[in-house]
Formats: structure tokens, sequence, C-alpha cells
């Protein structure tokens, strides 16, 4: 038995392959069945006059989703996805799916599609993600593996919150209060005071009362922690990291991205030095106060909406022009389906740039009203990360906005040595992360202070204690990097069966 992502090592012999019908169609003695099994698509030709009457009546009537095994003959075929085509020369239904498979080519609500999540994974679009996915989850192992860290797993029960109160999801341990994990970072320190370099890679949970295409309820976190580093380090290693994984996804997935139609200019600006600025350069641009290439951010959002006006009246006027031509009486009836379809293809980018012309004003608005000493938010973060076409780290933050745990600057006072990565092209924060507070005492005041229980952080205090030293560590989101790396819309299609407000099925 082969599998469809070794055809090239048969081409001209014949395989059997195991597999489903995904898709097909007939037309003359021919059934052109889309078999996938698992490790891709292939297009299988079943001819009437090689496999025989009752076989070909019985392929044609297959249901979607039926499972089979077939042998036949590789063939090359360049306009064919993977370049290659099977020739069917005899096939065996291993289960005859019901009809009607929920899931067809034709288009679907994205409610529909989410409560149909399991089948959903099959399609190729959702198949295509998930092997991106798995290679990102991959190169992260690989990139610190070569670095000589250890990977080592946090627990997901907990007694204390690290990220702040305000979305703990709740649970019981043996009629004791405890809570899902936000994040693994207090245990990682812990286990790089006893083995200097560590990550760990697991569930965390955050329970977000809102539905946004940037959050989930749960979501995986990749969080390497430090003994001896500093800032300045934690960022050169966010960088080379994010670089690695990157790169080298868009060496290894580059079928899977052509599939999610996926345009990567952008990404592989990664390749260039991350721009990094502190927290406050990065609100004297965001509110247009400072030039970045000659223009303010207020200049280019309105080049941006002018932009936009002008699209759409050139757009508006070509579907007017098509629209008079197909009244007029005067065309052929390809003509006319042409010009129908071109139409309907205009409104939709019409459509688009409508969207668009309410987001961008909106982004305008806060970027002016941007108050000094606030965190980011997602509009923040776009119009910053626009001005760039590239990925900017900020630090430096005010130290209200971020955790407990963050060291105040010395240097700087009232202002955290923390950083977030912000990703291009409106996905923003993909990483966060910072050099750790080692002054017990400033520590105890801040538990204080964030109104956190003193005793259930004794332990983390130990570490300063005993073998106190400087150290850093930063939280990648494992959805997020997959979200901007596929260029997806929407958090939700980054991982199998997403958590989030309102979703628990399946
Ligand atoms: O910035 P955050 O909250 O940082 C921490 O949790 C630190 N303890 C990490 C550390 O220093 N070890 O979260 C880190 C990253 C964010 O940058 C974002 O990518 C992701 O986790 N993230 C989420 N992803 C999906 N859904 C959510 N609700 C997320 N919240 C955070
Ligand atoms: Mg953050």
């Amino acid at each position: 038995m082969a599998y469809i992502k070794e055809l090239s090592s048969f081409e001209g012999k014949e395989v059997e392959l195991k597999g489903w019908n995904a898709q097909k169609r007939d037309s003359k003695g021919l059934v052109f069945l889309t078999l996938r099994d698992g490790t891709g698509f292939v297009q299988c030709v079943i001819n009437v006059e090689v496999v025989g009457n009752d076989s070909f009546e019985a392929a044609k009537r297959l249901p979607q989703e039926s499972s089979l095994s077939l042998k036949g003959n590789v063939v090359k075929d360049e306009r064919q996805i993977g370049g290659y085509e099977v020739q069917v020369t005899a096939f065996e239904v291993i289960s005859e799916a019901e009809e009607n498979f929920p899931i067809s080519p034709k288009e679907h609500g994205v409610d529909f599609l989410m409560d149909n999540r399991h089948l959903w994974l099959r399609s190729k679009r959702q198949w295509a993600i998930m092997r991106v996915r798995n290679e990102i989850i991959f190169a992260i192992h690989s990139f610190f593996h070569s670095k000589g860290f250890v990977h080592m797993d946090a627990p997901i029960l907990t007694g204390n919150a690290c990220e702040g109160t305000s979305d703990l999801f709740e649970t019981e341990f043996y009629e004791e209060p405890a809570y899902l994990s936000q994040s693994g970072q207090l245990y990682g320190e812990a286990m790089a005071m006893a083995q200097g370099l560590i990550y760990t890679f697991g569930p965390t949970f955050r329970a977000e009362k809102s539905k946004t295409r940037r959050h989930l309820s749960e979501f995986w976190m990749i969080e390497p922690e430090m003994a001896f580093y500093d800032l300045k380090m934690d960022m050169d290693l966010i960088e080379e990291f994010v670089r690695s994984v990157v790169t080298n996804v868009l060496d290894k997935c580059k079928s899977e991205l052509s599939i999610i139609e996926r345009d990567t200019t952008f990404l592989e600006k990664v390749r260039l030095p991350f721009i990094r600025m502190k927290y406050e350069d990065a609100v004297s641009i965001i509110k247009g106060e400072v030039e970045v290439n000659g223009r303010t951010t207020i200049q280019m959002l309105e080049e941006e909406i002018a932009q936009l006006k002008s699209e759409k009246e050139t757009l508006l006027k070509e579907i007017e022009e098509r629209d008079a031509k197909i009244k007029s009486g005067e065309l052929k009836k390809g003509e006319i389906n042409f010009n129908t379809n071109k139409v309907a293809q205009l409104k939709n980018q019409v459509k688009e740039i409508e969207e668009k012309e309410e987001n961008v004003p909106a982004w305008l608005d806060s970027a002016r009203n941007f108050r000094r000493g606030n965190d980011f938010g997602g509009s923040d973060e776009t119009v910053l990360t626009k001005m760039f076409g590239q990925p900017v780290m900020v630090y430096n933050w005010p130290q209200e906005v971020k955790a407990f745990y963050m060291k105040e600057d010395e240097q700087d006072k009232g202002y955290a040595k923390g950083v977030d990565l912000l990703a291009p092209e409106g996905y923003g924060e993909v990483v966060g992360g910072g050099e750790r507070e080692t002054d017990i005492l400033r520590l105890k005041r801040k538990i204080i202070e964030h109104d956190l229980p003193m005793q259930a952080f004794e332990w983390y205090l130990d570490l300063r204690r005993w073998g106190n030293v400087p150290h850093s560590g930063f939280g990648l989101g494992l959805e997020r990097l997959v979200a901007w790396i596929c260029g997806l819309q929407h958090i939700r299609e980054t991982i199998p069966f997403p958590r989030s407000y309102g979703r628990l099925l399946p």
C-alpha cells in the first residue's frame, strides 16, 4: 500500500491506495474521483472500459465520504494537485457512506461549519491548515532542542493566577477552589532555576466572555524561560525564534500555503531585522505625532480612506458598464454568462471595500484619541504595524498595564521591562514576555497591589529567596502564529476543536 504523498516515486508504476471519496464527477464513461488519504488529495480516473460496467456504475453511485481501496497506474499530470493522476484498474468499497454528506462544495455559513467541525476538518483547506500547524509545532521543538532548551511541563490545575484574575476559569480540586492554568510561566521560572534553559508547551485557558477573531478560551502556549537572560537577550531570542519558525514553515509548507491561497509577501519580511521601540515611542507614532518614512499614521489612514473611495468608484463604474451591456440585448449567451459572473465578482470586491471603509475611520479615530498610558487595543496594534509592514517589538510598558511579575526598569521608573511582538497585516500581538522582577519586596508589594493571595505565591517567592538570578522569558500563542502564517481571518480555524465563548461542541 502507498500514500498519496509518495506518488512521485511511483510514476509509471501500479499502486494500491486506501482513502475516502472527497469529491466526484462523471462524463462519458469516465468517473473522476478525488481520493484523499490523509497525506494528500489525488484525482483517480475510473474508466468503464477498464473496470467494466458493474464496477463503473458502482463508482458513479458512490456517495461522498465513502471509504475505498483502489489499484491503479500513476501518471504525471502537471495540471493536477500534487502533479499526478491515478488511472484506476480496480477498486473496492470499504464502507459506503450515507447520502447527503453535510459538507458539500457549495458555500456554507460559518456557524454551520463550526457545528460540523468533526467533518469539516476533512476539507482540503482545513486539512492544509492543520498540516501547517503540525509543521509549526515541529519547528518550535526543533528550534529549542537545537539551542539546548529542556522541554518541561507545567501543571494545568493550579492554585494561583498568573495573568490577573479577570479571565480565570474556576474549578474545584477536592473541595478546594482551583483554576485552569492561564500560563505555565511561574512554574517555568522554577524549572529554569533547576535546568537553566527550559520551555513549556501546553494548553492554557482564559475565560474571555466575548467573541473576537483573536481570542480562544483554550489555546496552546509555548513559554521559554531563561536563567541569566535580561530583556535585551530575551528580545534577541524572540526574534531569532520567530524568524526560524516562520522561514522553516515557508520552506516546508509551500503546497499547503498555496491551497490556503496565502500571499506570503509580508511573511517573507520576517527575514529582515525586527523593528524595536519603546512603548512611549510607539504611542507617539500611533497618535500621529511622529512621522515614519515621511508620513504620520493619520496621513496614512486618510490616504487609505481616499484610495478605498476611488477603488470603489472604479468598481461601481465597471459594474454599471457590464450591466448595461447585459441589458443591451447585443450579447451572445456565453458573453452574458461571462459578464454576469464578472458582475457578481465585482460586487463582492465592493463589499470587501465597504467593510474596510467602516474599519479604517474607526482606526483613525482610535489612533487620534489614544490615551498615553493605556494598553494597546487591536486597532492600535494594526495601525502601528501598518506603518512598517513587518514585525514590531514594543518594550518598556507602563507598569500598570502589565502583570505583577514584570521587572521595573531602574533607569526608567514606572516602566516594566516587558515586550510584545506585534505581527503585521492586522494580526497584532503574537508574543508577550519580558524580564522578571527579582526584588522580593517589590514582588510582595505587587502581589498585594494586584489583590492576589500572598499565601498561594509563597512557593514562587522562594525562587527569590534561594538562587535568585536575573531571568526572562516569553509566551507565544500557537494559534495566533498559525493564523498569521496561514493568513486566516479568524483564529477558530487554527485548532482542531476550538473552544471559545459559546462553543463547547463538537
Ligand atoms: O501576553 P500573555 O498574556 O503572556 C503570558 O501569559 C506570559 N505569562 C507569557 C510569558 O512571559 N511566559 O500571553 C502570551 C501570548 C499572547 O501574546 C498571545 O499570543 C497568546 O498568548 N494569547 C492568546 N491566544 C489565543 N487566545 C487568547 N485568549 C490568548 N491570550 C493570550
Ligand atoms: Mg500580552
